[in-house]
């Protein structure tokens, strides 16, 4: 049985309508959202509850699911998720094959949300990622003033408050393990008159803050307190007329790039951002699509120059979330690599800035295919079919890192399939992530027989044709390590074990049931 997940504290007598019955004991309360989630529910102290509700979001979910009062207060520690572990096995699978859709695109999701909150009137959203990450994006918007609410599966709609218009918190903002939700939303709370605590759990506790705080401190916001090179927690004071600023970002990064926008936003007269090499651009299509006066124009060879002025409105607006490109590419790569498999993955967003892996693939010979290709929202996608391919090694140059940026740790287990060496250049944005992913693909590798080297900031993988597997991989609180590993395990000749599964929560809940939909072997 997996473990804890949250303390609540829901003042008894708090009516909470659980299916048929309504619910006024505290403890009744309590061990009925555990019962109706199907979780065991033990009492262990007063106040100290566990069941395997993986988080604060989840049950927050859950409570907005079941239209909980407002005045619910959920206290939540998902940090202790690490110490209670759920391993997980995949071994050779037959043939993947049908239809599905992955979940919304993360990326697309935050802003989605926090747009929606910064914006006059209503918003409405259809196909929201309903991963942690996301929710406690909700949750942080809720807790700034907006009203955010589920109205049916994957459709949200916000109410917003108005450019500069947030609340000051009651609470830290928790953002979990999301270093999205929360630098972006360090942006926006920048350009508000407002102190905030922001928070998450260990993964993101260590992950340097200082790329987002630097350019927000020179536009007038300020850091009251935080940990070492900006860490969190941080209390972060906003200002009402921040500065404009023209920003060169130091790494291509869509987070920095986005907070230094966002705040623009509040700011009098024109913020500008220029990146010499183009990340995902996401924040400029939805400011532009809410009617915020932003252009962005060719930077140099691979750059982007964006100019936004500040002070405009923004309006609600309706947005339909493509399904993410960063959850398709692991039933993409297994897929690939699982013979006679032939998988079609329909609505994937096709936004040059994130298809990186997509052109590698074809590069080793994947053999992906594009139908009913189409846009909203300024978002291209199509649907995708991919057929099991025999794989080649190739060399992925650097600058096209920012257009795959989440996807090389999977793109290192199809490099392990393939045939010849895989040299994967520029990869130093890795080492920030949720854990460091370059150190932790190298390990992932070589603990299931494939030869791999970390030279600088490129790694080099040399691929058989086979992967030996029998490994058992750490996932050091990242997502993106046990999806890969397990894709891995699905073709490789001795099973790959996870030690923990809880993280794929954070963007990908259904990827255990969805994948073995298609075929794949888990136990
Ligand atoms: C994201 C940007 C990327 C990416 C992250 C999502 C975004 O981070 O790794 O998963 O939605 O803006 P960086 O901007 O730090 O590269």
């Amino acid at each position: 049985m997996t473990a804890v997940v949250a303390d609540f504290d829901v003042p008894s007598g708090t009516a909470v309508n659980s299916g048929a019955a309504n619910v006024k004991s505290k403890t009744t309360l309590e061990s009925n959202i555990c019962q109706c989630l199907g979780f065991e529910f033990l009492s262990v102290s007063p106040r100290v509850r566990y069941g395997n509700i993986k988080s604060r979001a989840t049950l927050e979910l859950w409570m907005s699911c079941k239209q909980a009062t407002s005045e619910d207060r959920i206290l939540a520690h998902s940090d202790r998720r690490a110490d209670h572990k759920t391993p997980l096995e995949a071994r050779v699978s037959g043939p993947l094959a049908g239809k599905v859709r992955v979940p919304g695109d993360k990326s697309i999701s935050h802003r989605a949300l926090i747009l929606g909150a910064l914006a006059v009137g209503e918003t409405r959203i259809s196909g929201l990622l309903e991963g942690e990450d996301v929710l406690n994006t909700a949750g942080a918007m809720r807790d700034l003033g907006a009203k955010v609410e589920r109205t049916g599966n994957f459709a949200w709609k916000v109410w917003g408050v108005g450019v500069s218009g947030f609340a000051e918190p009651g609470a830290p903002l928790d953002f979990g393990n999301s270093g999205t939700g929360c630098r972006l939303v360090m942006g926006a709370v920048a350009g508000c008159p407002i102190t905030a605590i922001f928070d998450g759990d260990a993964s993101l506790r260590a992950r340097p803050m200082r790329r987002v705080l630097d350019p927000l401190e020179l536009m007038g916001a300020r850091v009251a307190e935080g940990g070492e090179g900006g860490r969190l927690p941080l209390t972060l004071k906003g200002a009402r007329d921040l500065l404009p600023i023209t920003y060169r970002t130091p790494v291509a990064s869509a987070q920095i790039k986005s907070a230094v926008l966002l705040a623009g936003l509040a700011a009098p007269g024109v913020t500008t951002v220029i990146e010499s090499e183009a990340s995902r651009d996401h924040t400029e299509l939805m400011l532009r699509f809410f009617g915020a006066d932003i252009v962005s124009a060719q930077e140099g060879k691979h750059g982007r120059k964006i100019a936004l002025t500040g002070q405009g409105e923004l309006h609600g607006e309706e947005v339909m979330v493509p399904a993410d490109p960063s959850s398709a590419a692991f039933p993409i790569v297994a897929a690939l690599i699982v013979e006679g498999s032939d998988l079609v993955l329909p609505d994937v967003m096709t936004n040059p800035l994130r298809t990186g892996l997509f052109t590698t693939l074809r590069e080793m010979g994947g053999v992906i295919e594009e139908s009913n290709v189409r846009g909203d929202a300024g978002e291209p996608m199509a649907e995708l079919r991919v057929r099991a391919s025999k794989l080649r090694g190739v060399e992925v140059p650097p600058e096209r890192a920012p257009s795959m940026i989440d996807e090389y740790l999977v793109l290192a287990v199809a490099a392990g399939f393939a045939e010849g060496t895989t040299i994967m250049r520029g990869l130093q944005e890795l080492r920030v992530k949720e854990s460091d992913r370059l150190e932790a693909t190298a390990a992932m590798l070589r603990i299931n027989g494939v030869s791999c080297e970390i030279s600088g900031d490129d790694l080099i993988v040399e691929g058989k044709g086979h992967v030996p597997g029998g490994g058992l991989v750490a996932t050091h609180m990242d997502h993106r390590i046990a999806m890969s590993a397990l894709v891995m395990g699905l073709a490789s000749d001795k099973p790959v074990k996870v030690d923990d599964t809880a993280f794929i929560a954070t963007s990908f809940p259904d990827f255990i049931p969805m994948m073995r939909g298609i075929g794949a072997e888990f136990s």
